[in-house]
């Protein structure tokens, strides 16, 4: 059985962190209401001029050297963003530039914060179907471009950064205790579009920002996610108690606390991030695995459960072996 193994993993954060006291400048808010609420207790934020592909490109250099790898091995890019620097081209096509890349093909992928869910699963099926032998799967965002700098509610809560994945094509025996992607579950509900959306767009002809009824986002993530999880342990044979770390979207850590406990998992198997990342959108996985691996946590053969949900809402969970 060909299964899509994890080959090489990087991040790249922008230099610049801006602690939660920032905002006590801007809103009627405080630190402390902003780490009670959300977690959250610094983010980066990408420079002036600095754009989503800048931080992808670097991103996935640093994984290209994880792999030990150049830009030539890789067969196609795919990047999940929704902050793409332009409406057209693709992110993914700059990046392929970016790297050096002149064969293979680069597409971008939208579906916001689940975005590197539905990216692992696009790659999934490229690599098991026989059409590309390595992808690089790119989670980027810049978000401080989307915040209503006025409304308190989302401002404190997003970040900017990349994360990148390299998967390869690997023949395994065609058992639970394959190495690589064992499983996806992907969904989306377009009728819940008005809890979490930005007001415009190309066709609408405003460039708009991020707006989102935060209560009613928590109350959907819990419940989906622990759903979405459980399904995809399901699809990959494997049960709560066989894996070892959960990597979850890091929106709010009260968010990532409720779904690990509605699955049984004790804190000590999650890897959290959200406290020095805010809420980076399709970036949060790469940049949580990343970290992850470089804190020691994901070892070859470690059983990663991973999920994610955002705007649609669009939700969807990857079970795969380090
Ligand atoms: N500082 C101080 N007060 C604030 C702030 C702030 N930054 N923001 C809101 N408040 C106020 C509100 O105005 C409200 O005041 P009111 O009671 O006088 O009206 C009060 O704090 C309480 O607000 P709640 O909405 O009840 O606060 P809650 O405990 O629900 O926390 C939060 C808000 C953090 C947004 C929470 O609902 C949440 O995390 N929701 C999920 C959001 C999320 O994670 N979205 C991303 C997931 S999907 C994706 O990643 C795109």
């Amino acid at each position: 059985t060909i299964r899509a193994v994890v080959r090489g993993v990087g991040h790249y954060l922008p230099e610049r962190v801006v602690p939660n006291s920032w905002f006590e400048e801007i809103v009627e808010t405080s630190n402390e209401w902003i780490v009670s609420r959300s977690g959250i207790e610094r983010r980066h934020f990408a420079a002036e001029g600095q754009t989503t592909s800048d931080l992808a490109i670097r991103a996935g250099n640093a994984a290209l050297a994880d792999a030990g790898l150049t830009a030539d091995d890789i067969d196609a890019i795919i990047v999940a963003t929704s902050t793409a620097d332009f409406t057209f081209p693709s992110a993914a096509t700059m990046v392929q530039a970016g790297l050096g890349m002149t064969k293979g093909f680069a597409f971008d992928v939208q579906a916001v914060c689940a975005g590197f869910i539905f990216a692992l699963g696009n790659a999934d099926t490229l690599i098991r179907g026989g059409v590309a032998k390595r992808v690089m799967v790119i989670g980027a965002e810049t978000f401080s471009k989307l915040m209503d700098w006025t409304d308190r509610s989302t401002c404190v809560l997003f970040g900017d950064g990349a994360g990148a994945l390299i998967l390869e094509a690997q023949e395994q025996a065609g058992t639970t205790a394959d190495r690589g992607i064992l499983s996806v579950d992907l969904n989306s509900d377009g009728r819940q579009k008005g809890i979490l959306h930005v007001d415009g767009g190309v066709s609408t002809g405003v460039v708009g920002h991020l707006r989102m009824e935060g209560k009613e986002v928590f109350r959907h993530a819990v419940e989906k996610l622990a759903s979405t999880a459980r399904t995809a342990l399901a699809k990959a044979e494997l049960t709560v108690e066989e894996v070892d770390w959960l990597v979850p979207h890091q929106a709010n850590i009260r968010i990532i606390e409720g779904t690990a406990r509605k699955m049984g998992f004790g804190m000590d198997k999650v890897v959290v991030t959200v406290q020095d990342h805010g809420n980076t959108s399709a970036a949060s996985i790469p940049l949580a695995l990343s970290v992850g691996k470089a804190e020691g946590k994901l070892k070859a053969g470690d059983v990663v459960v991973t999920e994610a949900i955002g705007g649609g809402l669009a939700w969807g969970a990857v079970v795969l072996r380090w």
